[in-house]
Order: C-alpha cells, then sequence, then structure tokens
C-alpha cells in the first residue's frame, strides 16, 4: 500500500479530520475515549510555537488513514529524544502499515539531528509492539494503566471497610456537599494537594499551578465535584480522590489524584474514598473508569484490589 503524507494546520477543516479520526480509534474498544476538536485547540494553543518536527495526516488511496506526529522531548533530561505519536482508523491496523509509518518518522527524527526516538503502545497493540521491536526498538518502561467496568463493581466488598473508617471519626464529603455548606474548598484541596503531590511526580505541576488556577477548574467541562471526595478528621484535611468524567464520553472517566496525609495511612481511607468516587460516578451515569499507575506502587495494588483489570502502556525507544 502506497503510503503519502500532507502536513496538518490548525484549520477548522484539519482539527474536524483529526478529531474523525480519533474518534474512529477510539471506537475500536469499549473505553476508548478520543480527543475532541476543543480539546485538540486548547492543548495546541498550550505548545511552544514550531514545538512539532513534523505533524502529518497519512493517506492511502486517496483517504486519510491517520495522523503522525513528531515533537522534541524537552522535560525528560534526554537531549535529543523525540516523541512519536501514531493515530490510525482501526480497519488499517494490523494490515502492515505500521512499519513503514514508522520508518518514515525515524527519517524526520534523523532529518533533524534527533539522537533518539520514543513511541507508546497499549498492551492490547500487540502487533505495533511487534513492529517496533522488529525496527531495533527496545521496552524501556511499563506502566500500569488499570480499568474498571463499574457494571461490575461490587461496592458492599468494601462496606467493612468504609464502616471502619466512619467508626475511627472520619468524614468523607463531595466538593457539591462541602461547597453548599460554604467551605472554601479550593484552599483547604489545594493545599492537601500541594502536600500529597510530593510523591507523585507526574502530578508536579500541581505544585506550581497556583490556588488561582485551581478555582479556575469550577464550570470547565472538566469540573465534576460530584466525584471529587475528601476525608476530614474534624477540621483536618487528611485525604482526597477525584475522577473525572471525560467531556467527549460521559460514560468513561480517568481517576487523578488519590492520596492521604502520611499520619492517616493504612487505615482504609483511601479505598474508602475511592469506593465513594466510584459509586458517585456509577450514580452520575459513569461506566468505565481508567487511571494511570506507576508499576509495583502501592496505589496500583489498592487499584487491583477494588476490582480494575491489569491493563499497560510500554514505552518503546531507540537509540539512532
Ligand atoms: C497510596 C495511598 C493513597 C494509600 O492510602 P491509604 O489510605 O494508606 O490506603 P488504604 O489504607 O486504603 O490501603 C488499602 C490497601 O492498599 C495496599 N497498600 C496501601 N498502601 C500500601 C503501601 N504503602 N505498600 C503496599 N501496599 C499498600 C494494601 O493492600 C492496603 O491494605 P492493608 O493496609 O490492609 O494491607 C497513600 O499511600 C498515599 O497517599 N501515597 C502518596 C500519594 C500517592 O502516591 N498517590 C497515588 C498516585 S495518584
Amino acid at each position: 500500500m502506497r503510503l503519502t503524507y500532507i502536513p496538518i494546520e490548525n484549520t477548522d477543516a484539519d482539527y474536524a479530520a483529526r478529531a474523525a479520526i480519533a474518534r474512529a480509534e477510539a471506537a475500536g474498544s469499549a473505553a476508548g475515549v478520543p480527543m475532541g476538536e476543543e480539546d485538540m485547540r486548547w492543548v495546541d494553543s498550550h505548545r511552544k510555537p514550531g514545538a512539532f518536527c513534523s505533524r502529518e495526516f497519512v493517506c492511502a488511496g486517496g483517504n486519510r488513514i491517520g495522523t503522525v506526529s513528531c515533537i522534541e522531548e524537552t522535560d525528560d533530561g534526554m537531549p535529543g529524544n523525540h516523541a512519536l505519536g501514531l493515530t490510525l482508523l482501526p480497519e488499517y491496523c494490523e494490515v502492515g502499515v505500521e512499519e513503514p509509518i514508522f520508518e518514515h518518522l525515524l527519517e524526520i527524527v534523523k532529518s533533524v539531528g534527533g539522537q533518539v526516538a520514543t513511541a507508546c503502545a497499549g498492551d492490547d497493540r500487540a502487533v505495533l509492539s511487534a513492529v517496533l521491536l522488529r525496527m531495533g526498538f527496545e521496552c524501556v518502561k511499563r506502566e500500569g494503566r488499570p480499568e474498571l467496568d463499574l457494571a461490575e463493581f461490587d461496592a458492599s466488598r468494601f462496606a467493612p471497610t468504609l464502616r471502619e473508617v466512619e467508626r475511627q471519626g472520619i468524614a468523607l464529603r463531595s466538593l457539591v456537599e462541602l461547597s453548599e455548606e460554604g467551605v472554601d474548598w479550593a484552599l483547604n484541596c489545594y493545599e492537601l494537594s500541594r502536600e500529597l503531590v510530593l510523591e507523585v511526580p507526574a502530578l508536579g505541576h500541581l505544585r506550581t499551578c497556583g490556588l488561582d488556577k485551581f478555582r479556575e477548574q469550577i464550570d470547565t467541562p472538566w469540573w465534576f465535584p460530584e466525584g471529587w471526595i475528601v476525608a476530614l478528621d474534624g477540621e483536618r484535611w487528611v485525604g482526597q480522590s477525584n475522577l473525572i468524567p471525560y467531556p467527549e464520553r460521559r460514560d468513561v472517566a480517568v481517576t487523578v489524584l488519590t492520596g492521604v496525609v502520611e499520619s492517616h495511612r493504612r487505615r482504609g481511607i483511601a479505598t474508602s474514598l475511592k469506593v465513594t468516587a466510584l459509586e458517585r460516578a456509577r450514580q452520575a451515569g459513569v461506566r468505565f473508569v481508567h487511571t494511570d499507575n506507576e508499576e509495583g506502587s502501592a496505589m496500583l495494588g489498592l487499584n487491583l484490589r477494588l476490582g480494575f483489570r491489569e491493563r499497560y502502556t510500554l514505552t518503546y525507544r531507540k537509540t539512532l
């Protein structure tokens, strides 16, 4: 199959075409979440000018069958590293186009003097993983991306844990309830998050984003106070878990930061927070929940105990 490439522009037509490809790819899995046009515009507006070495539609027989991207990674301390991305219509997965597409991307990395190329694949993309390994990429990281189908989630299994947490005098409240009582949830959650993310490097930006940015979450498409649960020990805010449905697919949600202050750990609080957030999400019509966890982390173990299915994202790297 002869493949050609057309540069992607920031026009309405190209955003619509990119979103259609993302929607088709996501439709290939039950809990797949496409990135919508608005989110794409938002992400692009926050990129440095000239961030992309290349961003193109992949065409075959006159049809746009996918999109590719090559972007220099500047945050990972690895000079010359370029992240390669591929979104492909499901009918073109596994028909042999992945290898020529990645060869094209590697040529781009070489043409800009890049020394390293990195690509990611879910553990359900066996063909893509095999192609990358054949092309000399090496698997360098495996991160947990556990998934839960709320139709199979049995909250009653955790009722004894929730009762025990309540017996210890810990109250679990959603931001809806706290806001109704006039509590300044933003200030308290901001301070708590800043403490908790010290142990979660991936969410480190929450330490520097500022209280104003924190308050700005209200009334964005991502605002879901029903699924943001905090644990209070009297006046003290000791833990939180939050979960957000995707604006593009309200039946799929991602859990963001779950954490409990050190003095209150191993008392069932994180379990109770998550069970409560999952139940609220189910009541709001969410069916699938996923998250990202470091391999071997306490949080991954906790999620698997809750019934999340083990899934992984694999990172592949090739030195040129
Ligand atoms: C991970 C974290 C949220 C757990 O909170 P917690 O309230 O202590 O968790 P729970 O008491 O509900 O623990 C439930 C079970 O999870 C597992 N677990 C929890 N912490 C664990 C740890 N440090 N090591 C191994 N297993 C652990 C255990 O199986 C535990 O059951 P047990 O105590 O009966 O053995 C807490 O350690 C934390 O806030 N860490 C820092 C923030 C963070 O890393 N968050 C995750 C990324 S968003």
